[in-house]
């Protein structure tokens, strides 16, 4: 099998992972045969998603726009991915470039990428860590040395609780990441569902765990759950799209997006 040098031994190329398949999905080109095959079969069931993953990435770029023009300059980027086009500290950088970035993966082959690209940066870096262990992520070196918990943060989760199962306490763990915020803190992410749509959800879902990872669709209700600490911005809880759609972004189905966003301010 190929092992380009950017990959290190450590690195398991006979499984797909979720960053990679996600980066195939984009049209990107740090993904092997093994991740190529389970986004061909998983685009089988869900034949939208190159587009619902853009449109994710758009949602990613007006709510960290959003976020800065808020007075936020410091982000917690958790289950990052491959750095892509468009990027977290792209974004935040173009609007403020004071602005500070810490991205949290558990791939690492993903922290290989960020790192790679932040190579030389000072107020930007990446961790590998499970976010679903919030001390480890708050007390990385890393962390501590970048952002200061004294100042609003932006907590981001994108495209990512879905892979954390109930059993892991999503919301809990949300919790725990705004519980070491100040007021003043953000909170944004988007999630996968296919709301109302009991049997695709199931065949996705199937799709992905077979594949790649566990996976855990979530319906609207189940999403707004998580979102209980924060107070929501405009227009609340959204179909990707319906989020502060700027031209080009509009959709004339947003339901076929079949991930829900949101931001909301950190209450309390
Ligand atoms: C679909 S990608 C989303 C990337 C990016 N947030 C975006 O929206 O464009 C999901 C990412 O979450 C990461 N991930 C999954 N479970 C994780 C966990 N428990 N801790 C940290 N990262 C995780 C995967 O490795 C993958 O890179």
């Amino acid at each position: 099998m190929e092992r380009p040098a950017w990959v290190g031994p450590d690195i398991d190329l006979s499984r797909p992972s979720p960053a990679r398949v996600y980066d195939v999905h984009l049209g990107g080109a740090h993904n092997f045969q093994v991740d190529r095959e389970a986004a061909r079969r998983i685009a089988e069931v869900m034949p939208d998603l190159p587009r619902i993953l853009r449109a994710n990435r758009a949602f990613l770029r007006r709510a960290v726009r959003f976020l800065v023009d808020q007075g936020v300059t410091q982000f917690l980027d958790l289950g990052s991915g491959i750095p892509t086009a468009g990027n977290v500290h792209e974004v935040a950088w173009s609007a403020d470039p004071g602005c500070r970035i810490v991205y949290v993966d558990v791939d690492p082959v993903a922290v290989a990428h960020s790192r790679a690209l932040l190579d030389g940066v000072d107020h930007a870096t990446a961790v590998h860590a499970d976010l679903r262990r919030p001390e480890e992520v708050l007390n990385h070196p890393e962390t501590r040395r970048t952002l200061d918990f004294t100042r609003p943060v932006g907590v981001l989760m994108f495209a990512v609780l879905h892979f954390v199962p109930d059993e892991d306490d999503p919301a809990g763990i949300i919790r725990r990441y705004l519980d070491a915020t100040v007021p003043g803190s953000y909170f944004a992410l988007s999630h996968a569902s296919l709301d109302g749509e009991a049997e695709r959800a199931e065949e996705a879902t199937e799709q992905f765990r077979s594949r790649v990872t566990d996976f855990s669709m979530r319906t609207r209700t189940e999403v707004g759950e998580l979102l209980a600490g924060v107070e929501l911005v405009e227009p609340g809880l959204v179909y990707l799209t319906e989020w502060r759609p700027e031209p080009g972004d509009e959709d004339p189905d947003p339901k076929r997006t079949s991930t829900f966003a949101a931001v909301g301010r950190k209450t309390g």
